[in-house]
This record gives structure tokens, C-alpha cells and sequence, in this order.
């Protein structure tokens, strides 16, 4: 076929262990047709990037061949697939904090004038970019100074300023807003009009369903198939990526299982907190809220408007309180550091998995047993008990279904979506009345989001309490008892999940304007 642009042929990649080898990619066949934006979907631990991991020259495969233009290539290091016309857009943004947005854009590359780089002619380059694929930048911008999209799109404009003609990206909206993954599928609407060529792999359903050409569903290392978007559903790519039908967007809690609030005891209490701006504008202006046992008390809000501060101010990592009370259990926590806010119980299931959820340096052991091992059971007054902790995190790799070849494994060696689930595990196991979760199936595949929602219902209807921070819609209306929306830093009000246009009304509140 003349319109394919990129083919890849029986890859398969094993990953050496000393118990069992991991065989991430085996025979994995995919094309890519010219303009086309094709999806990558599957299960955490997949393969998926491997597989564009090894498209970008990041890794080599043991087996298979990749043919550009109907041309057998090899890509040693991503400068070679650089040249060749391959772009890649990681989840981890690679850009250098301290240049502006138009160094960052050509460097390596540097225009000159004399020895010099010309400056000059390096805005003028990102200008001319920008405008043509209508990526918004701000060239003279540091990057330390800016938002994670716009990083993102100075990501984009410099793989394009590179010549790509294939463009990879890696679960590129897990760290937008609903409004900033908008922006970047009209970006991806431009490069396709532009004849270029998209892959990106992703969990969201709803955006391959949105934007996507095609589809390739991988499962355990292996295509399962390559699917028309247009004769396709979501509940379709759902089961072909779990292998069992599951639902899509039902709720899952029905305020009717619970006893009237006001008879079920208050585990967390908020009154009129204010914190100083942080670096970013952020602050949190008069927050009042009381949390129950039973409750799913869901935030919702566009990202940065405060909830991260909000967490942290539950989790005692907020330094800047200036007013207002904090209380777990009817006792003051506002100013508790967060060694003693965990020993309390509070659990803090995070998103931000890299950053704050585990210690990358350590094995899943080590991670998982990190707040347990100062408990009893598992802990006596002097000594940790080695063999209780060893059988915890064991019977919690069962339970969670984190697909890991042994406890010992370094913890950096799970894919994402496994990551979360230790993180889930550990925390769960920890809490004893209240469960802080802040986008707790960020980069979680469909499977695992129905488990860690059951998990955090489980838990409600057992009488803990969950603040539930998402800056997902979905996931809020779908578990939520109550749902709050903070803008700005402040609360701008109260939505009950069960009324039949609470997506509008909470959609409205997310975007500023006061209910009437
Ligand atoms: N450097 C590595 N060393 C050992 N095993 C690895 C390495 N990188 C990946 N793996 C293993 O290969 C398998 C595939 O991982 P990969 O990261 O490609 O999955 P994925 O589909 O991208 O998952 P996710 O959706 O969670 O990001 C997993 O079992 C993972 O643990
Ligand atoms: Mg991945």
C-alpha cells in the first residue's frame, strides 16, 4: 500500500531477569499510514513503550524489522531515528529549566552569527514553527516559568524544527486538563493537515474515540488488532484491551448505601483555611469543608487551582497556612508535620507517582512496606517483623494484581500503571480513617481504573472517609457521594453527582461562574 509511511514487523524485545525473562514485545506488527493519527491502547505492562521505545532507537529489539517508506532501517540511538524523520514527545518533558522557550526550541542547532548564537534568529525560528502549526509559545518565556502544556508544545515545535514526519508521543494528555488536551488535538488536526504522521499511546478511551484515525490494541506484549475508529466503540477497544466487557461510565456508589450524613461521624474538617501564594499564583482562599465516614467527597477543578494545596494541607506538607483549622478526628492537624499526619493514618494515594509516590532507587518491597513498618502488625516496639512485613507486600502484589517478577525487582522496572498500583496497595494498607486520593488512575489502564474505583468504594461503604482530588470528570461523577469545585483557590460550590445535569453544573463552577 503506497499510503503506509511506517511499518513494523514481528518486533520482539525481552527484557534479561535472573528468575524470568520478560517478554515485553513479541511479534508485534504495525503500520502507520501516511496523515493518519493512530492510537496505541492496552493494559499497564503491555509493551506499549517498549515498542515506541524501540520505533525512537531508545532500545533494540532482538527480533523484527522497521521499514520507513517501504526502506528496512536500524536505529542505534534516536539520533538516528532523529535523522531519519522520527520524532518522540516522552512523558517526562527533556527540556533544560534555565533557556527560554526559543533556546530550548534550536538547541544543539543553534543559528549563528559569528561564533555567536545568533539570538535573534532563534525567536524568529520558534515564531515562524509556532505559527505554522499553531502551537502557542511564548519564545522568550524560561521554561522553569512554564505551564506543563506549553512545555509540551516547545517539545512538539522542536521535534518538528528537526524535520519529523512522524510524531510519538507517550500518554502526552496524562499531565493536562480536559481544556489543555483539547488544545493539543487541534494541534494534532494541524500536523495531520500538515501530512504529518501521528502515534500516541494513551488510556483514555474517550480521546481515541475523539481524535484517533485508527487504533492498535495491544495485550501481554502482543496486537490483538488494529481497529477503524469509525466502525468501532469504545466498549469494543475496551474489550478487546481486557479481554471482558466492562463498563465505561456508570456510577458506581449510590448515596441511597449510606446512612443519612448527618448521623455518620465527621472524619476531616476544614474551617475558612487560607495559605500564602505559592511561586506558581496558587493559594487557597477561605476553604471550608467537612468530610463524613462513607464519604467520597470528590474535587473537582481544572488543574492548578488550588487542590494541590489542598492535599497538601491535609497531608501536612503545606508550610504556609496563615488561617483557619484543619482537623482529623476532632483534633488539630493545620500545623502537623507529615511524618505525624501518616502516623495518624491519613493515607495519601498520589498521581505524581515519580516524584512523591515512591523512592526509585528502591525494590517494590522496600516501597510497599514504607509507613506499614511502623505499625503493628508489623512493627513491635524495637524491631521490624522482617517476616510479616516480607508475606504484607507479597499477599498486596496478589491482591493488587501488580504484575511485577518478584518483590525484589527494582521498583522503576514496573510500567506506570503497576507503579500506581503499589502505591494504591500501600496506602490503602495504611489508612485507618481517611483516604486522601489525588488522581489516584493517572496513566492507569481501564481494567485497573474499574479495580482502584472498586478498592476506594470498598473502603467508603467500609466507613473511611476519601477526599477524592481528580482533575478527571468522569472519575469524579462516578464515585463521588458529594462533589465540591475549587477555581481559583476557592470553593465555588457544592454539586450533588446524582442530579442529571451535574456534569454541566460542575462544568460551569470549573470555569468561574458563581451557581445562580
Ligand atoms: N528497563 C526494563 N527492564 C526490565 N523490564 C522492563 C524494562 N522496561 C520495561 N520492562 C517491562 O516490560 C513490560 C512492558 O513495559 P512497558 O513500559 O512497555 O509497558 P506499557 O504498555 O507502556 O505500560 P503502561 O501503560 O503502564 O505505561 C513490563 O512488564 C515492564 O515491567
Ligand atoms: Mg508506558
Amino acid at each position: 500500500m503506497s499510503d503506509v509511511i511506517l511499518e513494523l514487523r514481528g518486533i520482539t524485545k525481552i527484557f534479561p531477569h535472573p528468575e524470568k525473562p520478560v517478554i515485553a514485545n513479541d511479534h508485534v506488527s504495525l503500520t502507520l499510514r501516511k496523515g493518519e493519527i493512530h492510537a496505541l491502547v492496552g493494559e499497564n505492562g503491555t509493551g506499549k513503550s517498549t515498542l515506541m521505545n524501540i520505533l525512537y532507537g531508545i532500545l533494540q529489539p532482538e527480533e523484527g524489522e522497521i521499514l520507513l517508506n517501504g526502506e528496512r532501517k536500524t536505529f542505534k540511538n534516536p539520533r538516528d531515528a532523529i535523522a531519519a524523520g522520527i520524532g518522540m514527545v516522552h512523558q517526562h518533558f527533556m527540556l533544560i529549566p534555565s533557556f527560554t522557550v526559543a533556546e530550548n526550541l534550536v538547541f544543539a542547532f543553534e543559528p549563528k552569527k559569528g561564533m555567536f548564537v545568533d539570538k535573534k534568529k532563534a525567536v524568529e525560528i520558534a515564531r515562524e514553527i509556532s505559527g505554522r502549526y499553531k502551537l502557542h509559545i511564548d519564545p522568550d518565556k524560561k521554561i522553569s516559568e512554564c505551564s506543563l502544556s506549553m512545555q509540551q508544545r516547545v517539545e512538539i515545535l522542536k521535534i518538528l524544527f528537526h524535520g519529523a514526519e512522524i510524531l510519538i508521543f507517550d500518554e502526552p494528555t496524562a499531565v493536562l486538563t480536559p481544556q489543555e488536551s483539547e488544545e493539543l488535538f487541534k494541534a494534532f488536526e494541524e500536523l495531520k493537515k500538515a501530512g504529518k504522521s501521528i502515534i500516541f499511546i494513551t488510556h483514555k478511551l474517550r480521546e481515541v474515540m475523539h481524535i484517533a484515525d485508527r487504533a492498535t490494541v495491544m495485550r501481554k506484549g502482543k496486537v490483538v488488532d488494529t481497529v477503524e475508529i469509525s466502525k468501532s466503540s469504545m466498549e469494543d477497544l475496551a474489550e478487546k484491551m481486557v479481554g471482558r466487557r466492562i463498563d465505561v461510565t456508570t456510577r458506581k456508589i449510590a448515596n441511597s448505601d449510606f446512612a443519612p450524613e448527618k448521623e455518620r461521624e465527621s472524619v476531616l474538617t476544614l474551617e475558612h483555611v487560607s495559605s500564602g501564594v505559592t511561586p506558581s499564583g496558587e493559594q487557597l482562599k477561605d476553604i471550608c469543608l467537612k468530610l463524613r465516614k462513607g464519604d467520597i467527597l470528590g474535587v473537582a477543578g481544572v488543574g492548578g487551582n488550588g487542590q494541590g494545596l489542598l492535599v497538601e494541607a491535609v497531608n501536612g506538607l503545606l508550610r504556609n497556612i496563615k488561617d483557619g483549622t484543619i482537623a482529623y478526628e476532632g483534633q488539630d492537624i493545620t500545623h502537623s508535620q507529615a511524618y505525624n499526619v501518616r502516623r495518624l493514618g491519613i493515607a495519601h494515594i498520589t498521581g505524581e507517582r515519580y516524584i512523591r509516590g515512591v523512592s526509585a532507587d528502591s525494590s517494590i518491597h522496600e516501597n510497599m512496606m514504607m509507613g506499614p513498618h511502623r505499625r503493628s502488625p508489623w512493627s513491635g516496639k524495637v524491631f521490624l517483623h522482617v517476616k510479616k512485613l516480607r508475606e504484607l507486600t507479597e499477599s498486596l502484589i496478589r491482591t493488587f494484581d501488580i504484575k511485577a517478577s518478584s518483590p525484589d525487582a527494582c521498583i522503576m522496572e514496573l510500567s506506570g500503571g503497576n507503579i500506581q498500583k503499589c502505591i494504591l496497595a500501600r496506602e490503602i494498607t495504611l489508612a485507618h480513617d481517611l483516604i486522601v486520593a489525588e488522581e489516584p488512575t493517572r496513566g492507569v489502564d481501564i481494567g485497573s481504573i474499574e479495580f482502584i474505583h472498586q478498592q476506594l468504594v470498598d473502603k467508603a461503604k467500609a466507613g473511611y472517609g476519601v477526599l477524592l482530588v481528580s482533575t478527571d470528570l468522569d472519575e469524579v461523577l462516578s464515585l463521588s457521594t458529594r462533589v465540591v469545585v475549587m477555581y481559583e483557590g476557592e470553593i465555588m460550590g457544592e454539586v450533588n453527582p446524582e442530579l442529571p445535569d451535574a456534569r454541566s453544573r460542575i462544568g460551569r463552577l470549573m470555569a468561574g461562574v458563581q451557581a445562580s
